[in-house]
């Protein structure tokens, strides 16, 4: 027993009681295989899926708590990015290289390699592509694991029902799901709805949220590569891997205004398309997007996404209520005149990092033994949100959230599989399909 908090349980109890919720676990085999109780109590082992960019960036957030961490595995569809990974959190980690044990058999690599590599940890960071997000997301819940998830969780209706589902049975399983949303983990935003709560600016009667800029990489065609291989390596402009930017990004903004509304939209309507992102290689995806989203009480949110180069650059988000007015980035409340109710005080040294702040927060609570995050069913409705968006900005038609999510819709191919067929296919002269306003159908 914890002396200091008698709720709290020994970590190797919680993850114990966790799995036994779930009555028809019970005599599952997972506690012999799932290594949770194989190491030193304290230890706490992590796998790592998904091993680009962020999901270096974020092992080495997790290998950077105060906790006593181990980074065991790592899974990736290629083993290029595997090992580059691996070098970048070993230089990143100076000082600190003995949390890195990746053993040779526990790099795995392919499409089943999620699978092998969650096996090993008793937190798993999930940082693929998002359209890979729901089935990694069940096996981790099935596995029985702690959970780091980048957004966005999915990127069709189909995914958004299952990350759902299995955000019941994590919650049933108390497992602690953290996604990767974190102007939540902000502490100026956390300020801010503070004060929302409070009343500082009435009901919110219209929202504007932005995110304009230059836009991402491009990883062109290699000789030799399947036309898999190609989509899984240019996954940016993709919709069954990416969802278009408006997910892939804007969904930041759009869950900052979810989150301050206390609600989702009812229905959206909107228009977008693509001027310079006209490429072979820039796929299938829009550049442009301005969605009107309104939710139950008639509230509008504007919002518009932009990868443009040489435009205006802006990612923030905007409020208008009955008694006031929020400016998220600057962190300040004022009046409907404009008069300042609130100023955050920024730390003119630095904001302690948000990024760092959820896994501090998170392995925190793992290592009490508490349950404290349940960010999956927000995480896959703020997905929804920038779905509906997108089927609002690819069909020119008005669409409904209760239709959209349950429409069925699954953009994934039937197989996973180096050789297999992908769910769009370029032109005889390499072009892929691009959705058009007014011919599309929800997509
Ligand atoms: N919260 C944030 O601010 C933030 C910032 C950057 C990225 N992200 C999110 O992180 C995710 C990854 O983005 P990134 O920039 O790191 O991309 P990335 O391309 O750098 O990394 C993705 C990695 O996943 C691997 N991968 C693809 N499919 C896989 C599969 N089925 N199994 C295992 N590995 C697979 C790729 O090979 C690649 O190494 C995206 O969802 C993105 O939106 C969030």
């Amino acid at each position: 027993m914890n002396q200091k908090n008698p709720n709290a349980q020994s970590r190797r109890n919680f993850v114990k009681t966790s799995s036994l919720l779930t009555g028809g676990l019970l005599a599952a085999p997972f506690l012999s295989s799932a290594n949770y109780f194989s190491g030193a109590d304290d230890v706490i082992k992590i796998a790592l899926i998904g091993c680009g960019g962020r999901g270096t960036g974020a092992a080495v957030q997790a290998l950077s708590t105060k906790q006593n961490v181990r980074l065991v595995a790592m899974a990736d569809a290629f083993k290029d990015r595997l090992e580059d990974s691996l070098k970048n959190i070993n230089e990143a980690l100076e000082g600190k290289k003995d949390r890195v044990q990746v053993k040779e058999e526990n790099k795995f690599t392919g499409f089943d390699a999620y699978k092998k590599a969650i096996a090993q940890a008793d937190v798993v960071i999930l940082t693929t592509p998002p359209g890979f997000r729901p089935i990694h997301f069940e096996e981790a819940v099935n596995q029985n694991k702690q959970i780091f998830m980048e957004k966005p969780v999915a990127t069709d209706p189909n995914g958004i029902q299952r990350v759902l589902k299995a955000a019941e049975i994590a919650k049933a399983k108390k497992l602690n799901v953290v996604v990767g949303l974190q102007r939540r983990y902000q502490n100026s935003y956390r300020e801010l709805i503070k004060r929302v709560h409070d009343g500082a600016i009435g009901d919110i009667v219209s929202a504007q949220a932005w995110w304009n800029n230059d836009g991402v990489w491009v990883h062109p065609r290699q000789p030799g590569w399947t036309e898999m291989e190609y989509q899984m390596r240019n996954w940016y402009y993709f919709v069954w891997l990416c969802g278009d930017h408006i997910t892939e990004q804007h969904i930041h903004n759009l869950d900052v205004i979810n989150w301050f509304k206390g609600s989702y939209p009812v229905k959206a309507q909107g228009m977008g398309g693509r001027q310079v992102r006209k490429g072979k290689e820039n796929g299938e995806i829009f550049d442009h997007h301005y969605v009107e989203f309104q939710y139950a009480d008639g509230s509008i949110l504007n919002s518009q996404c932009r990868h443009i180069p040489g435009t205006m650059s802006k990612v923030d988000e905007y409020f208008v209520g009955t008694k006031g007015k929020i400016f998220c980035n600057a962190g300040k409340i004022t009046d409907v005149q404009g008069n300042s109710i609130y100023q955050y005080a920024f730390n003119p040294k630095g904001e302690p990092n948000p990024y760092q702040v959820e896994h501090d927060e998170l392995f925190a609570a793992i290592a009490k033994g508490e349950y404290k995050f349940a960010d999956a069913e927000n995480g896959a409705k703020s997905t929804m949100t920038s779905i509906l968006g997108r089927m609002a900005t690819y069909s020119g038609q008005i669409v409904e959230w209760d239709k959209a999510i349950n429409s069925g819709i699954d953009l994934h191919p039937k197989t996973y599989d180096w050789a297999a067929a992908t769910p769009v296919v370029p032109n005889a002269d390499g072009y892929y399909p691009v959705a058009v306003p007014g011919v599309t159908k929800y997509v």
